[in-house]
């Protein structure tokens, strides 16, 4: 961030009411960053510098800011009917978006069960998973797999499978009988692959190891992100989605995965199952499905689960579970319009499209001082540096900072520069963006 002097007509008095998500709250009272325009793939702050939004918000805005397509459609819902609840009754927009929205998703995964963020798509998944288990009479299946280094939001069952040491530690014994994959990051063995890794998939087998240690049978689920996002872009080695899948079968083990990132065109996919051939039975989503414009999130689940389901015994509700705003109607609006503009302009696809490119110009970096490896798919990217000597993590926030002055909004995640931008930029943008990096690994020390 500059230290350029900030515009005090945009700049609120008062700094410590809102108590900032995720941040270094005294940091930015002593020195606030706001922004205050999005257009496109760029942000305006509030000193007037533009930037280019290479992480998308927060992975999210996948179809670049500010869609009239889509403020207009959220102005014509609010105006006819603002909300109405969907337990037990309805508004027929829901029913109308999730039949087209289940029409993207791999095949024989036709229903839909939807939530708000990340955390709360999450979260549904573990309980579906385990509630489905009971349904069929395996109630013994209650443990929970997740992975080393996984980030899968703040919810407590999110946090349970997740494996980010610090965003754990300071909550207490979170849901037990949970256990953890290896994480696939393989730098000595991996650093700069072209695409996917070559080695690792062996890591998948250590899903045998935990399964002999509590029996398959008190298993309930294993989720992992495709690509990890927030554990700093971590790909998953050639063959080990499908070994896992190939496990979880063996096992009767329901495999989930998380796409609150990798969903919604971030892989070159409607989701990294589909541009992975590898189909799990729970598909996480949320951020792009609604261009972040609206909290809107989505659990898409195998037939076999939904009718299930659909087919118990007793009568009445057939899943204890849901929020007030599962099927806002103003969220199913936005994510109608958000279909509109992805199917019109190829989104899913188009990072298919640039894939080559991407990589050609993220591998560029190769070489550049203090860079120690390169991982990139899709739109998705991530630079790491070495760190310097004492001090963790001093490098990475200079070289974001140095390529926030020039132009270029990355985020910095450990020692490694990180890249998701809106599946909307160009060619030239995404040359401006990864020389911007070179620079920067140039310039600093
Ligand atoms: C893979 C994954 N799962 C879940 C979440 C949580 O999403 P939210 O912040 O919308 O709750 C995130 C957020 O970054 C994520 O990356």
């Amino acid at each position: 961030m500059s230290a350029r002097p900030i515009d005090h007509n945009l700049v609120p008095d008062k700094l410590d009411s809102f108590w900032m998500p995720f941040s270094a709250n005294r940091d930015f009272h002593e020195m606030p960053h706001f922004i205050v325009k999005a257009r496109g793939t760029r942000y305006t702050d509030s000193n007037g510098h533009e930037v280019l939004d290479a992480t998308a918000g927060l992975w999210c805005v996948n179809a670049g800011h500010y869609r009239p397509e889509i403020n207009a459609a959220i102005a014509a819902q609010l105006e006819q009917t603002d909300f109405a609840h969907s337990f037990n009754a309805s508004h027929p927009l829901v029913f109308n978006y999730t039949d087209r929205l289940v029409k993207h998703a791999p095949e024989g995964m036709d229903h839909v069960f939807l939530t708000n963020s990340g955390s709360e798509s999450v979260d549904t998944a573990l309980k579906i998973a385990l509630a489905y288990h009971q349904v069929r009479g395996e109630g013994s299946r209650i443990r929970l797999v997740g992975r080393q280094k996984g980030y899968h939001g703040m919810g407590f069952g999110g946090l349970t499978v997740a494996g980010i040491g610090k965003n754990r530690t300071a909550f207490g014994p979170l849901l037990p009988g949970a256990d953890h994959l290896p994480h696939v990051l393989d730098i000595e063995r991996n650093a700069f692959s072209r695409g996917l890794p070559p080695h690792g998939m062996e890591l998948a087998d250590e899903l045998e190891a935990i399964a002999e240690l509590h029996g398959a049978h008190n298993i309930a689920a294993v989720v992992v992100e495709p690509i990890s996002g927030a554990g700093g872009v971590i790909l998953p080695p050639e063959g080990y989605l499908k070994r896992l899948r190939e496990l979880c079968t063996k096992h009767g083990i329901l495999l989930i995965f998380d796409e609150v990132i990798t969903g919604f065109g971030r892989t070159g996919a409607f989701s990294a199952a589909q541009r992975f051939g590898v189909t799990p039975d729970i598909i996480t989503m949320a951020k792009g499905i609604s261009n972040a414009t609206i909290p809107l999130g989505a659990v898409f689940v195998s037939n076999d689960i939904y009718e299930t389901f659909m087919s118990i015994d007793a009568p009445g509700v057939e899943l204890f579970h849901g929020y007030t705003y599962s099927g806002h109607p103003v969220a199913c609006a936005a994510g109608m319009a958000m279909l509109d503009i992805c199917e019109s302009e190829d989104l899913f696809t188009r990072a298919r499209s640039l894939h080559e490119f991407w990589m050609d110009q993220a591998l560029r970096l190769r070489g550049e001082p203090n860079v120690v490896d390169v991982r990139c798919h899709g739109l998705i990217g991530a630079v790491e540096f070495s760190p310097r000597d004492g001090q963790p993590m001093a490098r990475s926030k200079d070289i974001g900072k140095y390529c926030y002055d020039k132009g270029v909004w990355t985020r910095v995640i450990g020692e490694a520069v990180v890249q998701s931008p809106p599946l909307t930029i160009t060619e030239e943008e995404i040359t401006l963006l990864f020389d911007t990096i070179i620079d920067a690994a140039r310039n600093t020390q």
